[in-house]
C-alpha cells in the first residue's frame, strides 16, 4: 500500500475505522471521511500517532456534491486516488413494509445505495485519469438474503451488488477493479440499537458461534484494494462466519 491514496467513507467508526487503521499501517495515505467530524478527526489522530499519514474530510455520502468534493480533496491533498472504500451506511428504520415510513425508506436508500452510485461516479472519473484503481463497496450478507424488518436495507445492499457487477463490466478493461464485500453481523456501534436478547439470537445465526470483528472485515477489504487481488473484479465476497452456508 506504500504511496497508495485511499478514500474510506464512514471511517469514524466500526468497519470503516478498522479499515482506515489497517490501510494506514500498510503505508497508504488515507482520506478518512465521515459525516461525524469528531470521530473522523479522532481516527486521523490515531493514525498519525502510529506514524501513518491521514487527513479528515467531512462528507455526507447521501449528497452527490459532497462525494465529488471528497474525491477533489483526495486529488488536491495527495495528487491521486488509487483505492476507494464505499463503506458509510446506516441500519435504517426497523419496521415491516406496511409500517415503514416513506421517510425511513428514502433515507436508507439515500445513505446505503445512492451514496455508492455518487461515490463511484466521481471515483471512477479520477481513476480513469490515473489508468488504474480499485473500488470496494461494502454490502452485507443481506445483499443476498432477506431479513425481516429491514426491507430498505436489504433492497439497498442487493442493488449495491448488482451495481458493483455492472461497474466492473464497464471499467475492468480500463484498469479499475470493482468488488463488494458482504459481512455478516459484525460487533460495531451499528448494532448498538439492538438489545442483548436479539444480539444472542443473531449470534446463533452464525455457525462460527460469535459475531464478526471489524478487523476481520478490514483484512478482506485490504486484500481487495491491493495489487495482490489483481485478478479479482466484479464479485461479491461474503465474510460471514458461515451465515450464508445454511
Ligand atoms: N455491523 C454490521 O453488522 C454490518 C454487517 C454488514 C454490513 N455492514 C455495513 O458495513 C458498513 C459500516 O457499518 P458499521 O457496522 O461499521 O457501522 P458504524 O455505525 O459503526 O459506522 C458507520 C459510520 O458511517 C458514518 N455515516 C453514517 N451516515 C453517514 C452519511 N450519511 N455520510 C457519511 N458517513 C455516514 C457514521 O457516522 C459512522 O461513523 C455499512 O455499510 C453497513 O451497512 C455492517
Amino acid at each position: 500500500m506504500k504511496n497508495k491514496v485511499v478514500i474510506i467513507t464512514g471511517a469514524g467508526s466500526g468497519i470503516g475505522e478498522a479499515t482506515a487503521l489497517l490501510f494506514a499501517k500498510e503505508g497508504a495515505k488515507v482520506v478518512v471521511s465521515d459525516i461525524n467530524d469528531e470521530t473522523g478527526e479522532e481516527v486521523v489522530k490515531r493514525i498519525e500517532k502510529a506514524g501513518g499519514t491521514a487527513s479528515f474530510f467531512k462528507a455526507d455520502v447521501a449528497s452527490a456534491a459532497e462525494n465529488k468534493a471528497l474525491v477533489d480533496f483526495s486529488i488536491k491533498t495527495y495528487g491521486q486516488l488509487d483505492v476507494a472504500v464505499n463503506n458509510a451506511g446506516i441500519g435504517g428504520e426497523a419496521n415491516k413494509i406496511a409500517d415503514m415510513t416513506l421517510e425511513g425508506w428514502h433515507r436508507v436508500i439515500d445513505v446505503n445505495l445512492h451514496s455508492v452510485f455518487y461515490g463511484m461516479k466521481y471515483q471512477i472519473e479520477a481513476m480513469l485519469k490515473n489508468g488504474q484503481g480499485s473500488i470496494v463497496n461494502i454490502s452485507s450478507i443481506l445483499g443476498s438474503v432477506g431479513f425481516e424488518g429491514s426491507a430498505g436495507y436489504v433492497a439497498a445492499k442487493h442493488a449495491l451488488n448488482g451495481m458493483t457487477r455492472t461497474a466492473a463490466l464497464e471499467y475492468s478493461g480500463q484498469g479499475i477493479r470493482i468488488n463488494s464485500v458482504g459481512p455478516a453481523f459484525i460487533d460495531t456501534p451499528l448494532l448498538d440499537q439492538l438489545d442483548d436478547e436479539i444480539k444472542k439470537q443473531l449470534i446463533s445465526l452464525h455457525p462460527i458461534g460469535r459475531l464478526g470483528r471489524s478487523k476481520e472485515v478490514a483484512e478482506l477489504i485490504l486484500w481487495l484494494g491491493s495489487d495482490k487481488a489483481s485478478f479479482a473484479t466484479g464479485s461479491y465476497y461474503p465474510i460471514d462466519g458461515g451465515y450464508l452456508a445454511r
